[in-house]
């Protein structure tokens, strides 16, 4: 599915630079739900978003289902697959506050002249939150308004889920249940799912588990 060759990655140049990544190899199995752990500052983001082809790595290569996405030169090449394969869900989940639930999760569909409500309230429905639907972002709690968004990430059906600490601002009972929701989609929908944060308690949910640290990965799972 994903698949990262010798990936190094060093910000700035000369006397500044700072390497984060050195030579990290990794294949993230399809189907599967991998934790990627890590202290703050050790480079979680970083490689999430270098899968992500929000950036590029300074040496080595990453594929997407074969695909070598390091060797795409065009950013409309590169914006087109991440349309098609990848769904993000961020620390902040980013709804947008004057629509309802049900309107943000079709949100992507709707930018690529598909829109169908119908389809956004299946997927709430999948995360417990068809009561939800028409109700605006603020009359929610922080822990459904995050799995709104996972929602969201999924609604063009992408194969690839990646998370970026997306149960940072979440207690303890409702970080357990996007945890258990990655855990079952992944299984249900053969959804590869990619989660970083620095809670070492998600690793007993994840398929996969690995640890960043001193730039390297370490399996830990
Ligand atoms: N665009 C950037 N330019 C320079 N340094 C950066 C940049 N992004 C991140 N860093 C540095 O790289 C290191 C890893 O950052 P990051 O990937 O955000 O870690 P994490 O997500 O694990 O907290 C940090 O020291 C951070 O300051
Ligand atoms: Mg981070």
């Amino acid at each position: 599915m994903i698949k990262l060759e010798h990936v190094t990655k060093i910000y700035g140049q000369g006397e500044e630079h700072l390497c984060v990544l050195e030579d990290v190899s990794l294949t993230l199995r399809r189907g599967k739900f991998t934790v990627l752990l890590g202290p703050s500052g050790s480079g979680k983001s970083t490689l999430l978003n270098l899968m992500a082809m929000l950036d590029k790595p300074t040496s080595g290569k990453i594929f997407i289902d074969g695909q070598e996405i390091t060797s795409l030169k065009k950013e409309s090449a590169r914006s087109a697959l991440r349309l098609n394969k990848i769904g993000f869900v961020f620390q902040f989940d980013g709804l947008l506050p004057e629509f309802s639930l049900v309107e943000n999760v079709d949100m992507p569909a709707r930018l690529r002249g598909k829109p169908d409500l119908q389809a956004a309230k299946h997927l709430l429905d999948n995360l417990g939150l068809a009561a939800m639907a028409h109700k605006l972002p603020a009359d929610l709690s922080g822990g459904e308004k995050q799995r709104a968004s996972i929602a969201r990430a999924l609604r063009n059906h992408p194969p690839l889920l990646l998370a970026d600490e997306p149960t940072g601002n979440l207690d303890a009972a409702r970080k357990v249940q996007v945890f258990e929701d990655f855990a079952r989609m992944s299984r249900e929908q053969n959804l590869t799912v990619v989660m970083v944060t620095h809670d070492t308690h998600a690793a007993d949910y994840a398929d996969d588990v690995y640890n960043l640290e001193n730039r390297k990965l370490v399996k830990l799972k």
